[in-house]
């Protein structure tokens, strides 16, 4: 069965781009593929959250895969950081990656931009991101459109360590989805939608109904109030189109045919959106008032993880001659 790999860092609350560019696809993926996901902690340790924070966001992260449907019978469900082999096998990938290849990263480029410190870590992240994917053999990985150059870089990476040291490493390939993989922010369509749920432009996964109603009737368009789908002339009004296009299984181009103004859109986006969430915000309350299960739930995919990643990182050491940990 073919092995896909994804993760998502627990930096305060799920949004819908999360839940439409990635958390849909790793819930398909789970019937009939070998699937492992995992909840990136360390990659959250980049920006030095604060460590009682990052401790209930991990947990929070946890119930919210849970609840948008992660089932931990079928899926490996686990903590980075509970698996050290993630940090062992980062440091040979930094040893493989290439300087100028770390400094193109746009997403290092965006989040050094904004902030007084940036640490080595957050230049190095894409290492440790192909050091996840690459312990698991991974064949697919699903993400959104951000973590398009991230993936191609892993790639990259596996096939440098499998050249230099002999086929060590399966190479991955991304899956991102048609409609979805870029979810804009409701305010400001020209910026993804991200974290900081308190913004009028991100629609939280656990959000209360009429806030996100509120919000998408708020969402910006534009005033030549004519529906069709184009995300450069049309941002605002190409992302409505996009989510509803997402949420109802359908192409962004067939759900403009069905409106003629902003109106009917908006509220319809809102209410599929509104759909989609209000189970997904009834299983995390009812998870949420059993904290021990889900920490069995991450001890036993943490059993499982290592079990592979320990195979995966044995054969890379042994390749790359370093010597056995204990005498064989
Ligand atoms: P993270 O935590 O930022 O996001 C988790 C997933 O959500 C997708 N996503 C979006 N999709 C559509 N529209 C948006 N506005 C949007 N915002 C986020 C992301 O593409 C991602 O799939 N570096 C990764 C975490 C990671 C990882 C990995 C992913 C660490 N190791 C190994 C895959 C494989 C990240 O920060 O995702």
């Amino acid at each position: 069965m073919a092995r896909v790999f994804s993760g998502i860092q627990p930096s305060g609350g799920m949004h819908l781009g999360n839940l439409l560019g990635a958390l849909r696809n790793w819930v398909a993926y789970q019937h009939d593929h070998d699937a492992v996901y995992c909840v990136v902690d360390l990659h959250a340790l980049t920006t030095a959250p604060d460590p009682a924070e990052l401790r209930d966001n991990t947990m929070a992260a946890a119930a919210m895969l849970l609840s948008v449907g992660i089932d931990s019978d079928r899926s490996t469900l686990f903590v980075q950081s509970s698996v050290g082999e993630h940090a062992e096998l980062a440091w040979m990938m930094e040893c493989t990656v290439g300087f100028g290849e770390l400094r193109r990263m746009t997403q290092f480029k965006d989040k050094s931009d904004r902030s007084e410190f940036v640490s080595a870590g957050l230049f190095t992240y894409p290492a440790l991101q192909a050091s996840d994917i690459l312990l698991y053999d991974t064949d697919l990985v699903p993400v959104g459109d951000d973590q398009r150059q991230h993936i191609e870089l892993c790639r990259d990476i596996a096939e440098r360590f499998n050249r230099r040291y002999g086929e060590t490493f399966v190479v991955p390939a991304h899956v991102i989805p048609e409609a979805g993989a870029r979810v804009m922010d409701l305010q400001n369509p020209g910026d993804k939608m991200s974290k900081s749920l308190e913004s009028a432009g991100t629609v939280g996964v656990l959000e209360e109904p009429d806030s996100v109603t509120r919000k998408f009737k708020r969402a910006v368009t534009d005033s030549d109030n004519e529906v069709h789908y184009n995300p450069d002339t049309k941002p605002g009004v190409s992302n409505l189109l996009g989510i509803l296009a997402s949420a109802t299984g359908r192409t962004p181009e067939s759900v403009a045919d069905d409106y003629a103004q902003y109106g009917p859109l908006k509220a319809d986006t809102a209410e599929a959106v509104n759909e989609l969430l209000s189970p997904i915000r009834e299983r995390y309350a009812e998870l949420s008032s059993d904290p021990g299960e889900i920490a069995r739930v991450l001890a036993a995919g943490a059993d499982k993880a290592r079990t592979v990643a320990a195979a995966t990182l044995n054969r890379a050491r042994d390749n790359a001659g370093l010597i056995p940990r204990s005498p064989a």
